[in-house]
């Protein structure tokens, strides 16, 4: 038996077919355009979803026919928060207004001022959540949301292309606003407050809950049996938390994708807002977790790459193997504002202590630091709400740089696991929610320990770069 999952990335769909034992028996992956028509508007277009889950299809029938014929399930991961809105024929009424989109600060900071949302919640009203964006159309564009019959999260939206079923997961719901996270389930007085109602929201199902089955017409085309599930499966951090076996109380991982995340499985449910830590449902029944976000992780040095005419990979390769040290420069990763700890998307980045004897390479260790302190930040807010995290696995593009790695580790002060294949975090953990068992920790490639000769030279960097951010905003 084989078991997929599809991880709807921002920058790429990537497919990832395993056994019972989590051996890759075939992977795919197609990429993803984003549009930035404005400053801080980010946006897909949802039929472009569709068109790479075809050509993953197809790939994987080509390359691995004989796995995909064993296909028993299939689970979804996906960028959270996203708001696909459709008419009642299940058109898509505009594009899609990603995760990272902030033009709807105003709205956001409106209803986080509501105690409801919170209290329902247990998150502060993100603008990049799916409620502010949602009443950012409501004002905006009042045309489409008189239309507006179903609002589905991204990854919901290929699983209405999948099965014909509007359904999403308690995970990726959480990032809504308008879930109570607390209780699993629709908040009918948080929808009341936005305009709308039950009836526009999916159905929901937990991560390993069966969400409908793989429409005959795709199986066939695929080459796969006639009766395949599709489950629930979560929202792209609690599916990477799955992938990495971070599913119970002391499990943590530190994410260096697009954005940053640092996450720590939870037992119960302890929200607090006040530290502009995320509070979710995890994909896992009975299971909750919490993370600091911050919005530019390799986003920086994918920023930095396009300033100098590099690429982020030749950028990583100039640098040593291991962090000697704090450097000179200061950097402030809010190149598209930040979440956590300050939730504020007007603040924008800083480079700071530039000399005239400073070089690219000077350029790129000082943005993987900045990126650090960012979450060792999260650790901090993360640690204030109860949660333990004494080591964190590492995933993500951005562990791919050993220098970056250990740069983490000495920053946040705790070993980072480097699991092999950890590029994979979200579609394995998908596929694994399919096969509905087998959560365990990957094997570990490498562990990379904080240096303690350097521990007070770091905890100083560190005290700078919290200094500024006061002191930046006041300018701002
Ligand atoms: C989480 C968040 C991002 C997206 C994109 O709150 O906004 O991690 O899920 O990966």
């Amino acid at each position: 038996m084989s078991y997929l999952g599809l991880d709807l990335g921002t920058s790429s769909l990537k497919a990832l077919l395993i056994g019972e034992h989590d051996e890759v028996l075939g992977e795919a992956s197609a990429p993803l355009e984003v549009a930035h028509p404005k400053a801080g508007w980010s946006e897909q277009d949802p039929m472009s979803w569709i068109s790479a889950c075809e050509a993953v299809m197809a790939e994987l029938a080509r390359t691995a026919p004989a796995a995909l014929a064993g296909l028993k399930a299939i689970g979804l991961s996906g960028h959270m928060h996203g708001a696909v809105l459709l008419d009642g024929a299940d058109r898509v009424l505009r594009p899609c207004m990603l995760w990272n989109d902030t033009r709807s600060a105003r709205e956001a900071g409106e209803m986080d001022a509501e105690p409801l949302f919170r209290q329902v919640s247990g998150n502060i009203v993100f603008p990049g959540f799916t409620a502010p964006k949602v009443e950012w159309v409501r004002r905006h564009e009042p045309e489409v949301f008189a239309k507006l019959a179903k609002v589905l999260l991204p990854k919901d939206f290929l699983r209405l292309w999948l099965t014909g079923e509007h359904v999403s997961d308690m995970s990726d719901a959480a990032g809504t606003t308008w879930l109570d996270v607390g209780k699993r389930a629709w908040s009918g007085e948080a929808l009341e407050r936005c305009g709308l109602d039950l009836g526009q929201m999916p159905a929901l199902v937990e991560g390993t809950g069966i969400s409908g089955q793989l429409r005959p017409a795709l199986a066939a085309g695929w080459g796969v049996r006639s009766s395949v599930d599709v489950v629930g499966g979560g929202g792209d951090n609690a599916a990477a938390a799955v992938g990495t076996g971070c599913v119970g109380e002391g499990d943590a991982f530190v994410s260096l994708g697009t954005s940053g995340v640092l996450l720590a499985a939870r037992d119960g449910y302890a929200p607090d807002p006040e530290t502009a830590v995320h509070t979710f449902c995890h994909a896992l029944p009975g299971q909750w977790y919490q993370m600091g976000v911050i919005l530019a992780a390799t986003d920086c040095l994918n920023w930095l790459a396009a300033r100098v005419g590099q690429s982020a990979e030749s950028l990583s390769r100039d640098l040593p193997e291991v962090a000697e040290g704090p450097s000179e420069i200061t950097f402030l990763p809010y190149l598209s504002g930040e979440r956590t700890p300050h939730n504020d998307a007007k603040i924008r980045a800083a480079l700071i202590g530039m000399d005239v004897g400073h070089t690219t390479g000077d350029l790129t260790r000082a943005v993987m630091e900045g990126v650090a302190f960012a979450l060792a930040d999260s650790l901090s807010a993360l640690r204030s709400t109860g949660a333990r995290v004494d080591r964190v696995i590492g995933v993500g593009g951005g562990t791919a740089s050993p220098f970056w790695v250990s740069t983490l580790a000495n920053i946040l002060g705790v070993p980072v696991d480097l699991p092999d294949g950890s590029q994979m975090g979200a579609a394995l953990g998908a596929a694994r929610l399919a096969r509905g068992g087998g959560f365990e920790k990957p094997a570990v490639a490498g562990s990379v320990e904080p240096e303690a000769r350097f521990a007070r030279a770091y905890e100083e960097a560190q005290a700078r770069y919290r200094a500024l951010y006061p002191a930046l905003k006041d300018m701002g």
